[in-house]
């Protein structure tokens, strides 16, 4: 069974998802997080994110692993290396929507994707999940929240990881990549026509899983 989790930056998707996963015994796919390790790559080899094609030649040439482990925490592996903690650098945020716009590059990924999801029972979470990857997908939910609530979980989640940020630099940084990921031409964020729309603005985590389960079982 594929649970297809899409929405903008900082609504807790990645959260819930990973919860859900977990009470499941599913695998949970974070797609975003491979986005993000394909921008540290081209970031460490120096190639500018304006430079498309290199990009997708890094593309079609990077190896990305996404290792569930029993704690419930999810270890991105580019290459061989633990790049975990590396992507969620804000100089990563900064960048990933420029690479996650170019076409080949979301062919590339997509495929990949695929072929994790194929694997067997998974959530997977991203912006395209229940429009591209996996538009049969069994169950799909489309999480959002208002802009300020997602700025403000998006900043205590970086001040818990210790980054240097101010509340104006998440809120403006998250305004930009709405403002790319929708309105980009290679599959915009939107919610899928059959996908379950959940604001959780004023939820809980523990509130929004359970509205989801709801819905599975
Ligand atoms: O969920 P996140 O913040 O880690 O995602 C990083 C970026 O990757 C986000 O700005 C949009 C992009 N992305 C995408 O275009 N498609 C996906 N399936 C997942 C993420």
């Amino acid at each position: 069974m594929i649970i297809a989790v899409d929405g903008p930056a900082g609504a807790g998707k990645s959260t819930v998802a990973r919860i859900l996963a977990r009470k499941l015994g599913f695998l949970y796919i974070d797609t975003g997080a491979m986005y993000r390790a394909l921008t540290l790559k081209a970031i460490e080899s120096k190639i500018p994110v304006s430079q498309e094609q290199r990009i997708i030649e890094l593309a079609e040439n990077v190896r990305i692993d996404l290792r569930n482990n029993a704690d419930g925490s999810l270890t991105v592996i580019l290459d061989g290396r633990d790049v975990s903690l590396d992507i969620r650098r804000p100089q990563i945020t900064q960048f990933v929507s420029d690479v996650a716009k170019i076409r080949d590059v979301r062919q590339i990924l997509v495929k990949m994707q695929r072929a994790l999801g194929e694997r067997g029972d998974c959530v997977l979470d991203g912006r395209d999940i229940g429009t591209v990857v996996f538009p049969d997908a069994e169950k799909k939910f489309f999480i959002d929240a208002s802009a300020q609530e997602r700025a403000m979980r998006r900043y205590k989640e970086l001040k818990g990881l210790k980054q240097n940020v101010t509340q104006e630099d998440v809120a403006k940084d998250l305004s930009n990549r709405d403002q790319i990921d929708s309105t980009r031409q290679a599959s915009p964020l939107r919610k899928a026509a059959d996908a379950i729309y959940i604001d959780t603005t004023n939820l809980s985590i523990e509130q929004v899983v359970d509205k989801m389960l709801g819905f599975i079982k």
